[in-house]
């Protein structure tokens, strides 16, 4: 009986210990790429074809000028594949190595097939397989959390997290409450497991329906086929009322980012970076003013490129890799369409 009970206890340490050998396995980002085209849409030649000026744009948004690709036949695919092959050729990664691609995108190539296949394709990652995320401006942070999941899952273990948007394709260029805002660009990380505690520490998603009333597509999916009404009413364009988003985008991208500090009792002194999404320089300050965090440990560079949607945050990585220590506290926040929005806490994981 006592052998059977030391036994029994022995299994259970065991398994424990299993257990806890299989979940401290965390999701690193280990390279990063980016693309965005050369070609510079100031706001002096916005002012040209709507009503605006270079003063509204920028103290209402932070925006100078967005990048916007102006071949006809490049389209979100591109730019991706042209993010991933800068990644590989950094990381000395050779394409094949790569076993899944997550594209996070609001301007697919196509409704179908997924425009992470035609970025797979495109780099020639002849094994990796791949999948779009659907989360607007979050999507980066939701692409990020669905390859952590697949990495301490154990299977795959290089994971490519892309961000592409051909924003121009969508936005009405004479509609001066959206035009100004949006830009062109791709951005992609490499993601791999590792047993140091680096990596996403912590996550936080949130979307709620009430955001569709305003801030959408109207047209072009199954409930409002494309039709030449459509087509005249400008309805496959994005729409956004600007104020109530301004509104919910303040309050839910500094409260995510506060509850993700206090939950994993950080202060604003273990912050070294903010990462937030590059919607609106005032949704910014107020998320970094809720963190209590110095200005200065803010990534800011929406006056370059606007908002290029799921490619924001990790544009901002790459333009910062360099001022990036491994171990360094980084919270990444992000608020869109959906409505959707997250954090994530992530210690970063390499000296460059
Ligand atoms: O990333 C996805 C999530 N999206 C966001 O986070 C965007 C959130 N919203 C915003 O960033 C802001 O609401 C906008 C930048 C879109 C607009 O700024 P706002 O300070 O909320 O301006 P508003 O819409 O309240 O408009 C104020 C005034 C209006 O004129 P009246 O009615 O007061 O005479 C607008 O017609 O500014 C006018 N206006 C402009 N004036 C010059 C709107 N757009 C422009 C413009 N140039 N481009």
């Amino acid at each position: 009986m006592k052998n059977f009970f030391f036994i029994c206890l022995f299994s259970v340490c065991f398994n424990t210990k299993h257990f806890y050998l299989m979940s401290s396995t965390n999701s690193v980002i280990t390279g990063l790429g980016m693309y965005v085209p050369e070609y510079r849409l100031t706001n002096d030649e916005l002012s040209t074809m709507v009503d605006t000026s270079d003063e509204w744009i920028t103290t209402r948004i932070g925006i100078k000028e967005r990048r916007i690709m102006k071949d006809k036949d490049k389209a979100s695919a591109y730019m991706g594949a042209q993010a991933v092959k800068q990644l590989l050729e950094k990381t000395g990664t050779k394409p094949e190595e790569i076993d899944l691609v997550i594209c996070a995108t609001v301007a697919p190539d196509y409704i179908f097939p997924a425009t992470g296949i035609i970025i797979a394709d495109m780099a020639g990652l002849k094994n990796a397989y791949a999948f779009d995320v659907h989360a607007a401006c979050s999507g980066f942070l939701y692409a990020m959390t669905v390859a952590d999941k697949f990495i301490k899952a154990g299977k795959e273990k290089k994971i490519i997290v892309v961000g592409a948007e051909k924003m121009s394709s969508i936005v009405d260029y004479t509609d001066r409450k959206t035009c100004p805002i949006f830009g062109d660009g791709a951005s992609a990380v490499l993601v791999e497991p590792t047993e140091e505690k680096i990596g996403v520490m912590d996550y936080i998603l949130r979307s709620d329906g009430v955001g569709v009333k305003y801030l959408r597509m109207n047209a072009g999916g199954s409930l409002n086929p494309a039709t030449e009404e459509t087509v005249r009413n400008r309805e496959h364009f994005i729409y956004q009322e600007g104020q109530p988003v301004f509104k919910y985008a303040v309050t839910h991208m500094a409260d995510v980012s506060a509850e993700i500090m206090e939950r994993n009792n950080l202060t604003a002194d273990d912050i070294a970076w903010l990462v937030p999404h590059q919607a609106n320089l005032r949704i910014i300050d107020a998320t970094a003013r809720r963190m209590e965090l110095d200005p200065a440990k803010v990534m800011i560079n929406i006056q370059k490129y606007g908002n290029t949607t799921a490619a924001t945050i990790p544009l901002c990585l790459c333009e910062w890799e360099k001022q990036l220590h491994k171990g360094d506290n980084l919270i990444l926040a992000a608020f869109g369409a959906g409505f959707t929005w997250g954090s994530i806490w992530l210690k970063w994981g390499y000296n460059s």
